[in-house]
């Protein structure tokens, strides 16, 4: 592979914000390289969230990666809340001047993206090692790495850190310019993949008094299901019938009768847990999706979160080198971060609302008649469907 010496971008980390970011650089003629730690197998072995906003979809449509999507997503024009095994639809369009959500996987996502970069032939290195971004406090910043056993320097105008919550590129911004803000939920979620038809036609959200469940699908005929257990619970513990049995036990009865149980094509506990860093930029490195902040699944922000960074991020490095304004990047950095922090509030409150997790008897019961609000009330109908559907960028 013929790994360049400079680049106007390099872009560290091949999830969906990487890839959509360099894939809109190359449509905007930006020259960019991608430097990734593991393989292009391996990134796309990661089973995520499955719901897009339709700043997401516009986003792939704008970086000319929706054929499958179109094909293949399927729209959901509600989304629904269970408690005391009552289940009560919220439409979406009806309260958001006709929005909604495309259930598509987010590794489907990457697949198209990393399809379009290997075919349009940007520079993409799999496996660098010990990526390091430098000097980007000057104006004279370059990334360091090893591929192949041998050590690469690419120096650039602009690196962005688009690796994730436990990559380098936030590590490397000194402690004293960045504040972060974190919390931990005492649970965690186990996810079973099977192909078998999902149950339901949307995304059901159940408050259960054995804890958290959750429906969802990647196609018609394969479902994503989730029950909340313990933070420090063994993904080996749970047998696929295990994963049924209480599965079953959480759902109302018209969706326990339905069910479809198989085989688990994939099963694993993810832990909770909301992050914020700010500010997303420090001199010539600029931070976006995952590295920069994390949300609990509820409400499945994570990725449409990461692609609207990317939107504020692309148009903001366009400007970048069109007439050379730094402030544009700061701007960038407040703009992303006003998003952010209301995408933040809407996953912790759906969390703290159905979950259950030390819930004293009244703290159960002020869950439960604000439930109670929200399905029965326009307004609070508007307040889910307008957060669900996303907000505006
Ligand atoms: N060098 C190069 N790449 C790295 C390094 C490193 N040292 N460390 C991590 N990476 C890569 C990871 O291997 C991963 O492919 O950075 C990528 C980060 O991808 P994601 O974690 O998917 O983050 P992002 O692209 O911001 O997407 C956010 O993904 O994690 C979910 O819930 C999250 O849905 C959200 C979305
Ligand atoms: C999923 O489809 O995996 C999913 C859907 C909704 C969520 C989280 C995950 O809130």
């Amino acid at each position: 592979m013929n790994i360049p010496q400079r680049a106007q971008v390099v872009i560290i980390g091949a999830g969906p914000s990487g890839l959509l970011l360099g894939r809109l650089l190359d449509l905007a003629g930006i020259d960019n390289v991608i430097l990734e730690r593991r393989s292009p197998e391996y990134v796309l072995s990661r089973i995520r969230a499955g719901i897009l906003e339709q700043i997401t979809v516009d986003l792939l449509a704008k970086a000319q990666c929706d054929e499958r999507l179109k094909a293949q997503g399927i729209p959901h024009h509600s989304v629904q809340l269970v408690h005391e095994g009552k289940p009560a639809k919220i439409d979406l369009p009806q309260y958001t001047g006709g929005r909604i959500v495309t259930a598509y996987g987010q590794t489907e996502v990457t697949k198209d993206l990393m399809d379009a970069r290997f075919a349009g032939g940007g520079a993409a290195v799999y496996e660098a090692e010990d990526t390091r971004p430098q000097n980007f406090d000057t104006h004279d910043p370059y990334v360091e790495f090893r591929h192949g056993g041998a050590a690469h320097r690419i120096g650039c105008d602009i690196i962005v850190g688009c690796d994730g919550y436990h990559g380098p590129s936030r590590a490397a911004i000194p402690a004293s310019a960045i504040k972060t803000y974190m919390k931990t939920y005492p649970f965690g979620w186990l996810g079973l993949l099977s192909d078998t038809p999902p149950v339901a036609r949307e995304v059901v959200y159940i408050n259960h008094d054995r804890g958290f469940a959750l429906c969802s699908m990647r196609s018609h005929t394969r479902s994503r299901y989730y029950i909340q257990c313990d933070a420090d619970d063994d993904v080996r513990r749970w047998s696929d019938e295990d994963f049924w049995t209480e599965f079953k036990k959480r759902l109302p009865v018209v969706y326990a009768e339905t069910l479809v149980t198989g085989p688990s094509l994939e099963k694993s506990i993810a832990p909770l847990r909301s992050f914020v860093a700010e500010p997303m930029r420090f001199g010539r490195l600029l931070l976006a999706g995952d590295a920069a902040h994390v949300v609990p699944p509820t409400g499945a922000k994570g990725l449409n979160l990461a692609m609207s960074d990317i939107h504020y991020l692309h148009t903001a490095i366009i400007e970048y080198f069109a007439d050379g304004c730094d402030s544009i990047l700061t701007e960038y950095s407040r703009r992303a971060l006003a998003r952010v922090w209301k995408s933040e509030h809407f996953s912790w409150w759906l969390t703290n609302l159905t979950h259950r997790f030390n819930d004293d008897p009244f703290e159960q019961k002020m869950k439960q008649a604000e439930m109670e609000y929200l399905t029965t009330s326009e307004a609070g109908r508007r307040m889910v469907a307008e957060n669900y559907v996303g907000l505006a960028v």
